[in-house]
């Protein structure tokens, strides 16, 4: 490649940032039929360009999109839902008012999952389990931002028993699962994050979030 190609121009780098900016967790999704395969495609190159500790690539895609198996998943998301309401104590009422999966009626929806360890060692010695989460993690949000820019939704459903979840997936010894991504066209993207728009949290300005550090 040319040192021109690799540049981005202002027209890009403002795209870049526009979707990042417009970027949401998405829960309410349009009914409709499976993304067309080369979108798919598209999509789940993006997350697989992601960066991993030492080029391990521990994530791993599973299509669940068939009615069954969102059922069976539903069923277990909604065992969690009920548990971390009650979990919530004074706010569990409130929790439950929330809508926090999609998994009904997004268009695709797809498993993320941990693969085994593979052993490296590489940048992962002392935090080996942490540094393969955080790599699977830049790949879904690969996916995210490459399915904003698809005009796509995605939502990150994490509610669920991992062992049951694992079991449901028959995933191999030592695979876990990390998320249920519901994907898809959207009625509308949230203005805000779903949960700043229901007052349930506000997000806080990255000035608080800067921390001086101490004397070197
Ligand atoms: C690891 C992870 C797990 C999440 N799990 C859920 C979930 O189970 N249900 C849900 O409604 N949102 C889930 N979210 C979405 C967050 O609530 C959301 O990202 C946050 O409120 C900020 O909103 P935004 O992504 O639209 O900026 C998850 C997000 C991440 C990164």
């Amino acid at each position: 490649m040319t040192t021109s190609q690799h540049c981005f121009d202002d027209t890009e780098r403002a795209t870049i940032y526009r979707a990042i900016a417009l970027r949401r967790d998405m829960r309410h999704f349009t009914p409709s039929p499976p993304l067309p395969d080369d979108q798919l495609e598209r999509l789940l190159q993006a997350a697989h360009a992601a960066p991993s500790v030492g080029l391990m690539q521990p994530w791993r895609f599973m299509r669940l999109s068939t009615p069954p198996w969102r059922e069976r998943l539903i069923g277990i998301v909604e065992a969690e839902r009920q548990r971390t309401a009650d979990a919530l104590g004074a706010r569990g009422a409130e929790f439950l008012r929330l809508k926090v999966e999609g998994l009904r009626d997004c268009a695709e929806l797809l498993g993320v999952v941990l693969a085994p360890d593979d052993g490296t060692v590489f940048g992962r010695l002392s935090q080996p389990r942490e540094m393969a989460w955080c790599s699977a993690a830049c790949a879904v949000q690969n996916l995210w931002l490459a399915a904003r820019a698809e005009n796509l939704g995605l939502g990150w459903v994490s509610m669920f028993d991992p062992a049951q979840l694992a079991c449901a997936l028959a995933l191999p010894e030592g695979a876990e699962p990390l998320g249920l991504l519901c994907l898809g066209p959207v009625p509308r993207f949230y203005d805000q994050p779903m949960l700043e728009e229901t007052g349930w949290r506000h997000a806080r300005p990255l000035s608080e979030m800067l921390m001086a550090p101490p004397a070197p």
